[in-house]
């Protein structure tokens, strides 16, 4: 008999037929965003689950599931999973990294340039048909070419944003994370590590890409805010949660700071709505990864990671990219 397994949500037909050799599969066909019984009762008797980072999986869901041996994820963030209580239960926790590194990357540095250039704005003034003539200040904005990057997480999705500064656009990088990178990673992108507070004071465009952790919510309040350049733009392809949107309201508001670019909320799907009224924000609905073969690369890889972590396929008891691999010992 295969082992069954949980498909939380909709994913491309070829990993769920990949994945039906190797498990009996349940799936989400509908696509609906299931509540946490929900989710416990489809859970339940499962030996492992393909999830995204919509779906919680938290203590009381293990403690309802005791059969459940893996959770693997389609996402390189896992802040929707309690890594700890997995790891108490013997439960294998994996995400989805490198594979999505440059495409997020895109992502975060077409963003920043949109806030910085007013092209959502302006679009949204041209459709309203409110273009009657050229002026010489029409959405003038501020310049990325030559401009301070300042990167708060420079892991690996942080330097390939530094990258794309340093050697496309000639941008002085400037970067503040737990640990400083080796010298022979600064060099190449002449990137100067700086304290915290430094990275918001000295930056023209400030992009974030730390991870969402206790110690990371709200890293950008009213405080960070207030030592912005009133120039300056922020953009946020991290996680809801990393900023304080109502702060950042405000701010956008009063222009304390010239402009914003988000992907992730604070509470997503829902959007703050002081945040949709604004102009100089620009707002998508989390989709920095979302280039076709990357969703491709990444469902792919959680479908290896679950295979190979119920032991099965040519990685059984392998699994490519576990996040708290000193459960692996118990399997
Ligand atoms: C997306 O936000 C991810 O963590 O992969």
């Amino acid at each position: 008999m295969k082992p069954e397994v949980l498909v939380a949500r909709a994913v491309f037909p070829s990993v769920l037929e990949r994945l039906r050799e190797h498990f009996d599969v349940e799936c989400n066909e509908a696509d609906a965003v299931w509540d946490s019984a929900e989710l416990a009762r489809r859970l339940r008797g499962k030996a492992g689950t393909f999830t995204t980072g919509s779906e919680r999986i938290d203590a009381a869901l293990l403690g309802a599931c005791p059969q459940l041996r893996a959770v693997c994820n389609m996402a390189v963030g896992y802040n929707n999973i309690d890594v700890e209580a997995c790891t108490a239960r013997g439960v294998l926790v994996t995400n989805t990294p490198d594979v999505l590194t440059e495409t997020t990357a895109d992502f975060g540095f077409a963003l920043m340039m949109a806030a910085a250039r007013r092209m959502a704005e302006s679009e949204r003034f041209l459709r309203r048909g409110e273009w009657t003539k050229w002026s010489y200040d029409m959405f003038t904005g501020s310049d990325v070419h030559g401009a301070a990057l300042g990167i708060l997480g420079m892991g690996r999705i942080g330097q390939a944003i530094a990258r794309r500064g340093a050697l496309g656009f000639g941008m002085k990088v400037i970067y503040h994370n737990r640990s400083r990178l080796a010298p022979a990673a600064e060099a190449p992108l002449g990137a100067r590590y700086v304290e915290k507070d430094a990275l918001f004071r000295e930056s023209d465009h400030v992009v974030l890409v730390v991870p969402y952790s206790h110690a990371s919510h709200h890293a950008v309040g009213a405080a960070e805010l207030a030592l912005m350049r009133p120039t300056a733009t922020l953009t946020n392809i991290a996680r809801g949660g990393v900023v304080d949107d109502a702060a950042l309201a405000v701010a956008l508001r009063q222009r304390r700071i010239a402009a914003a670019a988000l992907d992730v909320f604070e509470g997503e799907p829902r959007v703050h709505p002081d945040l949709l009224t604004l102009p100089n924000v620009v707002l998508t609905p989390h989709i920095a990864s979302a280039s076709v073969s990357t969703r491709l690369a990444m469902a792919d890889l959680a479908a290896d990671n679950l295979i190979a972590a119920l032991g099965l396929g040519p990685r059984a008891g392998r699994p490519p990219t576990p996040v708290n691999p000193s459960v692996l010992g118990g399997h």
